[in-house]
């Protein structure tokens, strides 16, 4: 075998077995039978249905589309497909127990191990349907199938993370003895980006999903992007100034849903005399002000835009700023350059349990001067979802396109609950503009005054 794919396959087996035991750190390691099988929350899937889907998806896509093999459990398919059970219908399945879920995905994983010791990454293996594939693209493609499969399941992982956030009970997760953070504030609060064309999306990575593609030139006028993400500090200030209940801050939709939910400040606070507090993963502490703020949804991130005289950023200018390099003209994978992210970059990963404070990380800063766009929280662009000009599904139509244009907001960036396996500066995330659940915080942008 040629060492390019010995290199990529050395690489596919270690990262199979780091997304496996933070499942596992996730689930069976943390909870009893009952949290594993309770419904949490009616937004989330019980834990175990994430764990069993997980092997599932797995099972499809490495055992029987890339590796020929017969369904180990032909059953079970209905039970962990997504579009076919709601999240909070998922408690009424005859779903595998725990122990029935850790035996299936350990079978699935041996097996996995086996079929990517003898394929030839290089030989032709078309989508199961054929007909989503436009392409002509192998499944196989540079070791595309199991990249894809690695990030599904560190996305199912963060998504365990919100469940976890929104349980009830004494706390499970362990905070990691905090990683040592470089603090380097930015010297100023916004950065320029001058008019002009950058690269948006990827033709080439080959761990890049089919929304990201094909990569085109895109021109956007000059405009000012903030250098980091808005702060709890600054986000009390607009709660503290009525922010919530000043209706021309909102847009029509976003008031409604605030009236009729009564929101009054982000998910998890609470008001204490003159401060505030939060819960998160089971301790309650002070929200600390200079973290960036985070569980807001859409509206909320909208209306403090507006409210801070700017708006938020389209997701082209967000990967601008998280991209170009207006000295050299290039646009990179990630705002530090081509360099696969470390913590000197980036708080991705679940190194700990939430954000980093806001001017940390300055080792990830992009030629633009921009901080934080990698990593600690998601982040709200105004941007609807939808196909880049030429999309073409690959390798199924249900990753992505079946929520275009259907009034999901693009996220950006990723969170510290991320892997750094699952984010770059092309990825594109979405979800309804109500959710709050997910590590999602935002920074403002405007328009630059024309002369
Ligand atoms: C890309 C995070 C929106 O969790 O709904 C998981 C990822 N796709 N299983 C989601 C996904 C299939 C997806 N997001
Ligand atoms: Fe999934």
């Amino acid at each position: 075998m040629n060492p390019e794919q010995e290199r990529v396959k050395e690489r596919i087996a270690t990262e199979l077995g780091r997304g496996r035991r933070r499942s596992n750190g996730l689930t069976l390691d943390a909870l009893d039978d009952d949290g594993l099988q309770a419904q949490h929350s009616p937004l989330m899937s019980p834990l175990i249905w994430d764990l069993a889907h997980i092997g599932n998806y797995e099972e499809q896509w490495l055992l029987r589309a890339a590796g020929g093999r017969e369904a180990l459990r032909p059953d079970i398919d209905g039970l962990y497909d997504a579009f076919e059970n709601p999240r909070n219908e998922r408690i009424r399945l005859p779903l595998l127990d725990p122990a029935q879920t850790h035996e299936y995905n350990e079978r699935v994983r041996r097996e996995v191990l086996d079929v990517l010791d003898r394929v030839d990454l290089g030989s032709a293996v078309p989508t199961p349907g054929g007909a989503v594939d436009g392409t002509g693209r192998s499944l196989l493609d540079h070791g595309f199938v199991f990249h894809m499969v690695i990030q599904h399941e560190h996305m199912h992982d963060e998504t365990m993370l919100a469940t976890h956030q929104l349980r009830r009970g004494a706390p499970v997760l362990l905070e990691e003895v905090d990683p040592i953070t470089l603090l380097s504030p930015p010297a100023t609060d916004e950065a320029y980006v001058p008019p002009g064309t950058f690269t948006l999306g990827t033709d080439d990575d080959p761990w890049a999903f089919d929304n990201e593609k094909p990569a085109q030139e895109v021109y956007l006028d000059g405009y000012w992007i903030d250098t980091r993400p808005v702060t709890n500090a600054a986000y009390t200030e607009f709660v503290e100034d009525g922010g919530y209940h000043t209706q021309r801050w909102w847009t029509p939709e976003g008031w409604r849903w605030r009236t009729e939910r009564e929101i009054f400040a982000p998910a998890f606070w609470t008001q204490e005399g003159q401060g505030w507090s939060r819960l998160r993963f089971g301790r309650r502490e002070m929200i600390p002000p200079q973290e960036p703020v985070q569980h807001v949804s859409f509206h909320e991130a909208q209306a403090y835009a507006r409210w801070a005289g700017k708006r938020l950023p389209s997701e082209a200018e967000w990967e601008k700023a998280a991209r170009f390099d207006p000295g050299t003209g290039v646009s990179h994978p990630y705002p530090w350059g081509t360099e696969e992210p470390t913590f000197d970059h980036a708080n991705l990963g679940q190194r700990k349990l939430g954000p980093s404070v806001a001017g940390s990380h300055p080792a990830g800063t992009s030629p633009l001067g921009v901080q934080q766009l990698i990593g600690d929280v998601w982040e709200w662009t105004s941007t609807t979802f939808h196909g880049y000009p030429g999309f073409t599904a690959f390798p199924y139509r249900e990753y992505s396109e079946v929520f275009f244009d259907d009034g999901y907001k693009v996220l950006r960036g990723g969170s510290w609950a991320t892997h750094p396996t699952a984010i770059r500066s092309t990825f594109r995330n979405w979800d309804h503009p109500i959710r709050r659940q997910i590590f999602s915080g935002f920074r403002c942008a405007r328009d630059a005054d024309r002369d």
